[in-house]
């Protein structure tokens, strides 16, 4: 895709069949697919880790060692799947889910990079760099295997044309922490089942997801102790309610694209809602690291508002799709149906009975 090339604003719904579809489709974005985000670098520059001095030195050794330098080269065990002859429901639900996995990985590397440029503090800006490093190479990995299937996406372009949504700095803090560990706890459980399944390996980058996700555990661990320098982040009232907001958000989201891939999973042999219950409960866990309250799982009232959220959004979907006038006056009660279902799960009371340590840093343990 040149740069004279318009983006169709309808990419979001096709199944790419070049590089320019692809690249389209991942510029659109809904209020369900990956953002890149855009923040007030001068405020994150001025982070002073002083008071997580001794574990920042530890983490940033660890990332400054690189143990997955040579990790995202294709090697023996990559078998190129035979695109030609896939199932095309399942051919374009895996080629959906690798277009959704780069624009997230490459968001950020985006964001990361940025604050490596723009800032001048010099801890801010080696975890920053060192950050953009990882996900440039996970970003560029998974765009070697869109490139076999002919739907690569031109990540230059794509810099450029996808819109920017500004997030405070405490937003970031929320919201990426939350994504590099859900994403950390999705590549591992997606591992440990096709280890113990290896015949519905359907891909080959699966095999890589193992040391893959410690880099995504690792900056989580990096956005928490960000966090730890300033304990307001997380205890005040408000931000309370902002944690919140984030965790029930970035939860139902998940839900509902994960079950937007129905051939995708039955050809990995993965029940959704087992899987999702798997993801949201290891997430869940491991940031009671940092975050004071924790979203009930068990209450009979998550799953069952969260079944609700989903029917909203698919209605809202079949809503545009069908488009013209009565799509739109569809789209309207299935908007508040799903206003109402995320308001019943942002209002389920919730788990505040962890104790957060002085040094709550973490090991990938699943
Ligand atoms: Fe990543
Ligand atoms: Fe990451």
């Amino acid at each position: 895709m040149n740069a004279h090339t318009e983006i169709d604003p309808n990419a979001h719904d096709i199944i790419p069949e070049n590089s320019d579809q692809a690249t389209s489709k991942a510029a659109t974005t809904t209020l369900l697919d990956p953002r890149f985000y855009t923040t007030d670098f001068d405020e994150m520059d001025r982070i002073d880790v002083t008071p997580v001095r001794a574990q920042w030195d530890e983490m940033i050794t660890k990332m400054a060692a690189d143990p997955n330098k040579g990790h995202f080269k294709k090697n023996e065990n990559w078998d190129t799947p035979d695109w030609e002859n896939m199932d095309p429901a399942l051919k374009a639900e895996l080629i959906d889910f690798l277009v959704s996995s780069l624009t997230a990985e490459f968001s950020g590397c985006v964001l990361y990079k940025e604050m490596k440029r723009r800032g001048n503090n010099p801890d801010i800006c080696q975890l920053f760099q060192l950050m953009a490093r990882d996900e440039a190479r996970h970003a560029g990995f998974i765009n070697d295997a869109l490139r076999e299937a002919d739907v690569a996406v031109n990540l230059g372009f794509l810099t450029k044309a996808k819109k920017y949504t500004y997030f405070r700095p405490k937003f970031i803090y929320y919201a990426t922490y939350l994504s590099e560990k859900i994403g950390y706890a999705r590549y591992i459980t997606i591992y440990r089942h096709l280890e113990a399944n290896p015949d519905k390996m359907i891909h080959p980058i699966f095999k890589w997801f193992e040391n893959w996700c410690n880099d995504e555990f690792s900056h989580g661990e990096a956005f928490a102790l960000l966090m730890k320098t300033d304990p307001k982040l997380t205890n005040s009232f408000v931000n309370k309610l902002w944690i919140r907001f984030f965790l029930v958000a970035v939860f139902s989201v998940m839900c509902i694209r994960d079950h937007q891939r129905p051939e995708f999973h039955k050809a990995l042999g993965i029940d959704i809602d087992w899987y999702d219950r798997e993801v949201l409960k290891k997430t869940s866990d491991i940031s009671k690291q940092v975050f004071p309250i924790a979203i009930d799982l068990e209450n009979p009232r998550w799953e069952k508002n969260l079944l609700k959220l989903r029917h909203a959004s698919a209605a809202m979907d079949a809503a545009k799709r069908k488009g013209g006038l009565m799509g739109n006056l569809a789209k309207v009660p299935a908007g508040l149906r799903a206003a109402k279902a995320f308001a019943s799960l942002y209002l389920i009371p919730v788990k505040s009975d962890h104790v957060i340590e002085a040094d709550s840093r973490m090991v990938p343990s699943y």
